[in-house]
């Protein structure tokens, strides 16, 4: 079962980056090819249903699957990067983490409006980079219709951050 064989392949490393963060490390998941198809045809499998015309990926973890997810949709990917990276015109949310502080930006002609928009990362710990991403997405006049992660860590409550956007939220391991 997929679930199972991300918890034994999914590394602890922990105090990283900071003292009392247990890190999750994909690294190793990266190596498996295959895992990494299973991922992206699981991830479709439970987005069934849902319309979506864009996926919207955070930096950097979440171009990973992101753009592989988007790929097999045939659809769009718009990157959500920090702060200073993208060379377009801009626009900006700051967030807090759950080892510090960050702000991310997308380009302002990245959605269309009423684009019915995925947004995609690697993990969901506070909530707190999907919201700021989702923000960015609403101000472009972009539609959030759904979260999807490969890990979420429920102890830290960034699901109920997230339902006042999309009540549709995917996660591959908990
Ligand atoms: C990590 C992770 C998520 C975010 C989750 O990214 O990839 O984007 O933290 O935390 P939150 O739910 O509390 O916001 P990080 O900022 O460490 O950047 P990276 O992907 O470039 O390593
Ligand atoms: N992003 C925020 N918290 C994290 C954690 N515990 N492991 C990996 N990425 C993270």
């Amino acid at each position: 079962m997929l679930e199972h064989k991300l918890r034994t392949v999914i590394r602890d490393i922990p105090d990283f980056p900071t003292p009392g963060v247990v890190f999750k490390d994909i690294t190793p998941v990266l190596k498996d090819a295959s895992l990494c198809l299973e991922i992206v045809d699981d991830l479709v499998e439970k987005l069934e249903g849902i319309e979506i015309d864009v996926i919207a990926g955070v930096e950097s973890r979440g171009f990973l699957f992101g753009l592989m997810l988007a790929t097999r949709l045939g659809i769009p990917f718009v990157p959500i990067r920090k702060q200073g990276r993208l060379p377009y015109k801009t626009i900006s949310e700051s967030y807090k983490l759950e080892y510090g502080q960050a702000t991310i930006e997308v380009h302002e002609d990245a959605i269309e409006t009423g684009a019915k928009v995925l947004v995609h990362d690697d993990l969901l710990a506070t909530g707190g980079t999907v919201v700021a991403s989702a923000k960015l997405i609403e101000k472009l006049g972009g539609v959030v219709v759904g979260f999807s992660f490969i890990i979420s860590l429920d102890f830290l409550k960034g699901e109920g951050r997230l339902t006042r956007f999309s009540d549709n939220i995917i996660s591959l391991v908990r």
